[in-house]
């Protein structure tokens, strides 16, 4: 639970550094429009700017050392066990989305890239997608440490207008990602991850995310407690009271594990299941298409 706890004090952090970004011009741009539109709404504006690439451009360099710092390392193990409900295949071409500083697309690489054997490719099998170019330029230094060039590529591109063909991806991936794409527009991006996945049985979406625990019991609430107490420390750390309201509401009002199993039904989906680690605050939703919507 302290992990998990922590987890959310790294965001806390994370949104402190983010104050007075000013992104350049050019394809980001576009990409970032979309994302402020969010529902239209002066709310969804506001969730949009505060989870957006542009908001994570501001905290790239120090991403990775802030989320290790925080969680103590326990990110890691949570998207390990990511990785790991993707069951991989050696001919897989794999899509992990929101990719960050591409933790989650260097691990695929790693298991990729060692059970290559004879498996023939055109090209990188992983790839890693995210609207902050500043993440992915991180991203792009771990890959080339990892000796991974050949196997993982990191582009930019928003969750919500993939630029990729139907049905072109066997596995996709995404690790606290979902809850940075506007409430209302989560739909279409998981919609996205339909359009883009093979229709085909083995195939999968597996979706690593931060949550309130719902429950009435003791553990549940503690660790609601928990959460808002941690979430007063970011404030205090941070020393801003806006981004540490807009955290704790955006965790508070991600979907409850019923309804966002529900809109992944709704995308095209059926949950195969959902893992609940950190004493319920991180939950992993595996899935797999249908055929249709
Ligand atoms: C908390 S970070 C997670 C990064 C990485 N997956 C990890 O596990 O560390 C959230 C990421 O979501 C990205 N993001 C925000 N809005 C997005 C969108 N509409 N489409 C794709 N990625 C988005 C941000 O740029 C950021 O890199």
């Amino acid at each position: 639970m302290v992990v998990s706890l922590l987890a959310c004090v790294v965001h806390l952090v994370l949104v402190r550094m983010s104050d007075a970004v000013d992104l350049g011009k050019g394809e980001r741009a576009g990409l970032r429009r979309r994302l402020n539109d969010g529902d239209g709404s002066k709310k969804g504006q506001s969730e949009a700017a505060m989870g957006s690439g542009r908001m994570f451009d501001a905290v790239a360099p120090r991403y990775d050392f802030v989320n290790r710092v925080m969680s103590m390392g326990m990110d890691r193990a949570w998207r390990r066990r990511l990785v790991q409900t993707l069951q991989l295949e050696p001919s897989d071409r794999v899509l992990d989305v929101a990719t960050g500083t591409a933790d989650v697309a260097i691990l695929v690489g790693q298991q990729m890239k060692s059970r290559e054997n004879d498996t023939k490719r055109d090209g990188p099998c992983v790839i890693g997608v995210d609207p902050s170019a500043n993440m992915l330029a991180v991203g792009r230094d771990k890959v080339s440490r990892a000796f991974l060039n050949d196997t993982v590529s990191l582009e930019l591109g928003d969750a919500l207008a993939l630029q990729y063909e139907d049905s072109s991806f066997d596995k996709i991936s995404i690790s606290f990602g979902i809850r940075n794409v506007p409430a209302a527009s989560r739909i279409t991006a998981l919609e996205e991850f339909h359009r883009v996945i093979k229709k085909e049985q083995g195939k999968r979406l597996a979706i690593l995310e931060i949550s309130e625990p719902a429950g009435t019991g003791l553990l549940a609430r503690l660790a609601r407690w928990f959460i808002r107490l941690n979430a007063l420390v970011g404030a205090w750390l941070s020393g801003r009271r806006r981004e540490y309201r807009h955290l704790l509401d955006s965790i508070q009002a991600f979907p409850k594990q019923d309804d966002f199993c529900y809109m992944i039904d709704k995308a095209g989906f059926t949950v195969l299941g959902v893992e609940t680690m950190g004493f319920g605050t991180v939950k992993i939703f595996v899935a797999e298409p249908k055929a249709t919507r």
